[in-house]
């Protein structure tokens, strides 16, 4: 079943802790959270604090998307606000291998995110250490924008790699998931798909995701 995770990026940001609460109450698997700093993205979000601040309204798993420079620097601040799994940007400063082991220290899980632009082989050093890699489906730094296919290629020669490892690692992706985009993104064999706009602007939330979930499941049948 393909699991959802709201992008809070997409909600009210006066009211972030009910917003979560209603993510956490319409069925999001995870509470995606996009952390920008204006210079590794040209946008800016939040930081730590407010990640702290939601922290108390749901136990749902807080998936934190940094976008910024220098991970490493901030790793222990977004354990300690409460993030449960932490992905940073392999373009981002810092060795890798390094990033990974002090996200596991403070007590979460690591993913790797590349951009558009970096290849699938860039990861494969460091897929036996993580929980998960996030196939970036548009440029970071704004919701709303169009799906790039191209990128399913990129999934599935991360899947497959991971596979000749006997690795079951789950990949994101992030950009653009929308009941068009979704069946696509299912067969491939993305198994988390992160989505703001799709789920924030709809009427309903949790009819929403559920949509999505199906539309999914009618793409690739019971298999994914
Ligand atoms: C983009 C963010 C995404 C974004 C997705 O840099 O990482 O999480 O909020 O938004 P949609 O689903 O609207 O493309
Ligand atoms: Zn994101």
């Amino acid at each position: 079943m393909m699991k959802i995770a709201p992008s809070m990026l997409s909600s009210d940001f006066a009211r972030m802790g009910e917003e979560t609460r209603r993510m956490a109450e319409s069925g999001a698997d995870f509470i995606h959270l996009d952390v920008m700093d204006g210079n590794f993205v040209p946008n800016l979000t939040f930081g730590a604090p407010i990640i702290a601040a939601i922290r108390p309204y749901t136990d749902v798993f807080f998936d934190v998307h940094l976008m910024i420079r220098e991970p490493q620097k901030y790793i222990r601040d977004f354990a300690k606000a409460g993030a449960n799994g932490i992905t940073f940007h392999l373009e981002s400063e810092g060795d890798p291998a390094e990033t990974i082991r002090l996200i596991r220290e403070a007590g979460c899980l690591p993913a790797i995110a590349l951009k558009p632009g970096t290849p699938a082989e860039r990861v494969f050093p460091y897929l036996e250490s993580l929980a998960m890699v996030l196939v970036m489906t548009v440029e970071p730094g704004f919701g709303g924008q169009k799906f790039q296919p191209a990128m399913m290629d990129k999934v599935r020669a991360v899947r497959a790699r991971a596979l000749s490892q006997g690795l079951e690692l789950p990949v994101q992706i992030d950009g653009g998931v929308n009941l068009e985009t979704i069946g696509e993104a299912a067969r491939a064999g993305v198994s988390i798909c992160v989505a703001g706009t799709g789920v924030f602007r709809a009427p309903d939330a949790a009819q929403a995701i559920r949509e999505l979930k199906e539309a999914a499941r009618a793409a690739c049948g019971e298999v994914c």
